[in-house]
């Protein structure tokens, strides 16, 4: 969701006449949009900060800090870095490239005062406070899910993220998202079908649709239709543009996870078999104090649901361990429902205390080394699932989205399966940007390896 929202910007930014670039030491404004999830991802957008304000001795740079930690963080920000600038929160990001413009003119103006840039008057300006130019923008806005819709595509992409709502009513309780990103809010179906038309017309095949809590979409605004919820009838409506290839959509909640959208998979021949379904615990006791108003029997009932409609599903998932008061009996449970599970991959985090979250206020907080040995056991268990799940491809014909170059080794193609398996082969210039069939012929547990399967 903060890839999508910094493209929003960037391409703001981009309209407005401003060039982007790779080389932090070049740019004239730098702009980190940030995480509040846990604890390190603030650290480390701090960190970064911090030494990015070397640059700023040179000349005069605009810094800004967007999105969560600007929320949640707001003015006090001003005082961690000196020479910050902007702090704009999650439902401003439409208004960033206006500021970015004001506090741009703000320093040719005082350079101007200053006559010509010598070291000591730029330092002077980026450095003292009462000369600093600074806004903070961290109000609510009405209809801010709206803002995000705009795309800064490469030539050759044919993948795309669609953010489709905002915010979360959820209110699990080692969360902040509900106080970063707000309230659900819900753009409306045909904004974003036009939004989807536009981005197959530039040569995109797969959406990605966004939201907090994807299958939630849309029950505040619109109401069921032939029973079927407002998700549903957004992933038909998309279903039906032409040139979509490929549909996903992240994360869904197990509440609401009902028949109508497990139906979908079977009907909608473009929505891919993978669903990112969170867990966070196995033991009820946890979840119960987590506020996930499920046990683990309806999550493995759900998933017998899932498979029982479409036994090629991949299932991915999110666990914390070290939830306050997470005794080893409640680790053994998640441990087993992992085991029983067979998830295809799945992020494994170590609880982090969040600011005014109810689970920050609960007795029994678990010690570091104990998360810390929870997190590696728990982590054997996933890579040695994946492992099998990635083997079964071995000896396969799978259809792959061809998306570029491997990361790893640039002379390599990378592309996804339908289930979100990551392929690497030989391929040529032709590949690029094509659904085509491989044989895989080797899998490392998270990457499979194959080469193009002859076209008969
Ligand atoms: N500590 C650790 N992990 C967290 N997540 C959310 N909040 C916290 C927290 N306080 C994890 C959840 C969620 C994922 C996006 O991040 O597993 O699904």
């Amino acid at each position: 969701m903060n890839e999508r929202d910094s493209e929003q910007v960037a391409q703001m930014l981009v309209a407005r006449g401003h060039v982007l670039t790779s080389q932090e030491e070049e740019a004239d404004v730098v702009l980190l949009n940030t995480c509040s999830v846990r604890d390190l991802a603030e650290q480390k957008a701090l960190g970064k900060m911090g030494m990015l304000g070397s640059l700023s001795r040179q000349r005069p740079i605009v810094f800004g800090f967007l999105g969560c930690m600007a929320q949640s963080r707001g003015e006090s920000l001003l005082r961690s870095a000196p020479h910050l600038n902007l702090v704009v929160g999650t439902q401003k990001f439409h208004r960033v490239a206006d500021y970015v413009d004001q506090a741009l003119a703000h320093q040719a103006e005082r350079r101007q005062n200053f006559g010509e840039t010598s070291m000591s008057s730029v330092e002077s300006f980026s450095r003292t406070d009462d000369l600093r130019f600074s806004i903070v923008d961290i109000d609510d806005e009405a209809g801010s899910q709206n803002s995000i819709r705009d795309h800064s595509l490469t030539s050759t992409q044919v993948t795309s993220f669609v953010s489709i709502m905002q915010g979360c009513n959820m209110h699990c309780t080692f969360c902040i998202v509900p106080y970063t990103r707000g309230a659900e809010r819900s753009r409306p179906i045909p904004e974003i079908v036009e939004e989807v038309r536009w981005l197959v017309s530039r040569g995109v095949k797969e959406v990605t649709l966004l939201g907090q809590i994807v299958n939630l979409y849309g029950r505040h605004e619109f109401p069921k239709q032939e029973d079927k919820s407002p998700f549903v009838q957004l992933l038909e409506a998309v279903h039906g543009i032409a040139g979509v290839e490929r549909i996903r959509f992240t994360s869904p909640h197990p509440i609401g996870f009902r028949r109508d959208l497990i139906e979908a998979f079977k009907r909608l021949p473009k929505l891919v078999e993978h669903i990112h379904l969170p867990l966070q615990s196995g033991s009820n006791q946890v979840l119960k104090r987590m506020h996930r108003t499920y046990t683990s029997e309806k999550y493995l009932a759900l998933v017998d649901s899932i498979r029982g409609r479409c036994p090629e599903m991949a299932i991915t998932t999110d666990i914390i361990v070290g939830f306050p008061g997470e005794t080893e009996e409640d680790y053994l449970q998640t441990r087993q429902l992992v085991d029983q599970v067979g998830f295809d991959n799945a992020f494994v985090f170590k609880y982090s205390t969040r600011k005014n979250t109810p689970a920050a206020e609960m007795v029994d907080q678990v010690p570091e080394p104990v998360k810390e040995e929870r997190n590696h056991d728990l982590l054997n268990v996933v890579n040695s699932w994946a492992k099998r799940r990635g083997e079964a491809f071995v000896g396969r014909e799978t259809e792959i989205l061809c998306e570029g170059p491997s990361k790893t080794n640039p002379d390599r193609l990378m592309g996804r399966t339908r289930g979100n398996k990551i392929v690497v082969f030989e391929g040529s210039e032709r590949h690029l940007g094509q659904l085509l069939p491989v044989r895989i012929n080797r899998s490392t547990g998270y990457t499979l390896y194959g080469d193009p399967a002859i076209f008969s």
